[in-house]
């Protein structure tokens, strides 16, 4: 467990965890990095933790460089578990007595978490005193929790970004020029997608003031704490952002759906062509074989999400409404929405997804297409014009 070399006196410490697939939820299929880094200056800082379980993984890493007991001050910039689940555990063993700085809400939420446990927790001010160097605070409520901030390191110009700009990517490299784009790149669209969606206001508010304040060129380094260090590009994964945050719809549409005895699924592939046809890049999801986090990273860049639902006991399937569930929560923008789908005799699936789609504010330029029982070629006419709309709507934007 060798600590990497950032910079001089700069050394990530964290965790690579390959293992991991579901991150609350969320799928992970290359598992995920704990980012954590040391600061050796008079006083030694350590900035974030790991999940719970990596613990000796850090304080091995740490070891390498510097007696774990010998770190003075710990600095955490997100309360999530997966940063803060480590930190009793490494609190006692470094010395209880030692400060632990977060945000006034990060204080709150980590007494929250940690009940019981004996933390000398303090709220930071503007700026802590590292001996020689200094660390700055900025708050960043909600990006992408209440208690979430930033450090910064203004004399090495390395920005301490929490969440932010991070992917769950696990892989021996720690840098962003050991591994190429085409590889992190949809790890982090990915990321923000599911992540950071609801977040993008906050975000770019976040980002116009950061470059009104003339501090981008300040930003050499950019160290979040899951996936890559951003050493040779940081201006790569902050132009990415700048342009996430638009939530721009491209002319792509995704066909997401579940069937029971295969005639949505059939009415799903025919939409697929009709708007293929139509020119427009088009995804086709199954949710029986395709996790909802894929699926909605495939929906980020979508003009249009059509969902496809059969009608079982009177609602749509259970599978489609934890899509939409899901969904909903992400508070998408700029999104044209449609339904369709197969039924015996009641029929209500598709009008319950238009009805969730139109809650979320999503454009609905034509009603519900429901085909009763098994569909034959004759029955597809309302389906094509379903088709044709979308790909007219889509292509006016
Ligand atoms: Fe990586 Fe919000 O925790």
């Amino acid at each position: 467990m060798e600590p990497i070399k950032i910079l001089d006196n700069l050394y990530w410490v964290g965790a690579v965890d390959y293992d991991i697939r579901d991150f609350h939820g969320y799928l992970t299929p290359r598992g995920s990095t704990y980012n954590a880094y040391l600061i050796v200056d008079e006083k030694i800082t350590l900035i974030d933790s790991v999940r719970h379980g990596f613990e000796s993984e850090l304080l091995s890493r740490v070891s390498k460089i510097v007696d774990p007991k010998k770190i003075d001050q710990v600095v955490s910039n997100h309360a999530e578990m997966d940063h803060s689940g480590g930190l009793p555990e490494i609190m006692k063993y470094i010395g209880s007595e030692k400060p632990l700085y977060a945000s006034a809400m990060g204080v709150k939420n980590l007494a929250g978490q940690f009940k019981g446990a004996d933390i000398n927790y303090k709220t930071v001010g503007a700026n802590l005193s590292l001996g020689k160097d200094e660390l700055v605070f900025v708050e960043t409520r909600m990006i992408h929790w209440p208690d979430s901030m930033f450090s910064f390191l203004p004399s090495k110009g390395v920005l301490f970004s929490q969440d932010g700009f991070g992917m769950h990517l696990a892989t021996p490299e720690r840098f962003d020029d050991e591994v190429c784009e085409a590889i992190w790149g949809p790890y982090a669209l990915n990321y923000f997608a599911n992540i950071l969606t609801p977040y993008t206001t906050q975000i770019s508010n976040l980002i116009q003031k950061v470059a009104a304040d003339g501090l981008i060129p300040k930003i050499k380094y950019i160290l979040p704490d899951h996936g890559l260090i951003w050493r040779k590009d940081p201006g790569r994964i902050l132009a990415l952002y700048s342009e996430w945050v638009k939530q721009a719809p491209k002319r792509k549409a995704v066909i997401v759906f579940d069937t029971m005895w295969h005639s949505t699924e059939y009415m799903a592939r025919e939409l697929t062509d009709y708007l293929a046809q139509q020119g427009i890049e088009t995804r086709y999801f199954s949710l029986k074989n395709q996790h909802r986090s894929e699926v909605v990273t495939e929906c980020y860049e979508a003009a249009a999400i059509l969902v496809g639902t059969p009608t079982i006991n009177n609602q749509h399937f259970p599978s489609v409404a934890d899509f939409l569930c899901y969904v909903k929560s992400l508070k998408m923008k700029n999104k044209i929405g449609a339904s369709f789908g197969s039924y015996g005799w009641s029929g209500e699936g598709p009008k319950l997804v238009q009805s969730e789609l139109q809650s979320m504010g999503f454009e609905l330029p034509s009603p519900e297409v429901r085909i009763q029982w098994v569909p034959e070629e004759k029955d597809l006419e309302p389906l094509k014009v379903l088709g044709k709309t979308i790909a007219e709507a889509i292509k006016k934007l």
